[in-house]
């Protein structure tokens, strides 16, 4: 009951702001966890392409083929995702495709990176 009530006078002292303001600080917890596993670059709160490009060709490469014409994994050039919208893309990024070998990245990397991920995918020139 206490609680309850630090946070209404909390979420009031927001005037017009939402009263969910620091969304950026849930993923950390993802973050501590993907430094252990992947490189250090995610361990920056902001977004590092080169990281995540690098990322996309080796570690996703590892199944797609490291230049994404597919491998144990489907080919992942633009023009085979073209059927896909980002946001469906950015599903299958952070969940995998259960019952595949497709994993769930979500463990490793925040929802904007899944993001920038399925539209750096979309973007790609055709190879
Ligand atoms: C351990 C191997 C493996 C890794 C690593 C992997 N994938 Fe996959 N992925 C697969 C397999 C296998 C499938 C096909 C699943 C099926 O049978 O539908 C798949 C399917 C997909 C699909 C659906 C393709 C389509 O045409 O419907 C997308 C998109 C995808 N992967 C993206 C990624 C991305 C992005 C990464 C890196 C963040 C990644 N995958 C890493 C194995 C992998």
């Amino acid at each position: 009951m206490a609680k309850l009530g630090r946070r209404t006078v909390a979420a009031s002292s927001g005037g017009t702001q939402r009263p969910i303001v620091r969304r950026h600080s849930v993923p950390s917890v993802l973050l501590t966890t993907a430094v252990l596993v992947a490189t250090s670059a995610f361990a920056a709160d902001t977004l590092d392409p080169n990281a995540l490009k690098r990322l996309v060709h080796q570690d996703c490469g590892s199944c797609h083929g490291l230049s994404l014409k597919g491998g144990l994994g489907p080919d992942l050039r633009s023009e085979t995702l073209e059927h896909y919208d980002a946001d469906v893309l950015t599903g299958v990024i952070l969940d995998g495709i259960p019952d595949t070998a497709m994993p769930p990245w979500r463990p490793l990397i925040s929802e904007e990176e899944a993001e920038w991920i399925a539209r750096y995918l979309l973007e790609q020139e055709a190879q």
